[in-house]
């Protein structure tokens, strides 16, 4: 299996475990670290809504707890007839641990995949101060 294979199986694990009750939207996504172990996380949805997170910040925070801090890749899923890609936020989240060229494949529930690096999601993404 190739590396979106495998981030793919994953990212679809972690979505059919996510918590969305109020946008029925479920999130899967898998980050491949640069030391080879992936990270998984879904959504988590709350009834005060801007306190949900998204499956980035969740599979994110897995990566720093499991010890890791370089994203190679990172995949999204979800059941969608469209790809889905990171939000805003999520993008500067995923920029604060990734190179300019690390990919991100977006994906969808008809098996599309497209795939673009993270300096291309963020132009001009703020990095320094
Ligand atoms: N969502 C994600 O988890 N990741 C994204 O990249 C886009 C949106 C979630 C947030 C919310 O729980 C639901 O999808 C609908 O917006």
């Amino acid at each position: 299996m190739n590396n979106i294979s495998v981030l793919l199986k994953e990212a679809k694990s972690a979505a059919s475990r996510a918590y969305a009750p109020y946008s029925k939207f479920k999130v899967g996504c898998a980050v491949l670290s640069s030391s080879g172990k992936i990270y998984s996380g879904c959504n988590v949805e709350n009834i005060s809504y801007p306190v949900g997170t998204c499956a980035e910040a969740g599979a994110l925070a897995a990566m720093i707890n499991g010890g890791d801090n370089k994203i190679k890749e990172v995949l999204v899923y979800a059941e969608s007839k469209h790809l889905i890609s990171p939000c805003g936020a999520c993008r500067q989240r995923i920029a604060e641990f990734a190179e300019e060229d690390a990919l991100v494949h977006m994906t969808d529930a008809t098996g599309e995949v497209k795939s673009m690096s993270i300096g291309d999601l963020l132009p001009m993404g703020f990095k320094e101060f």
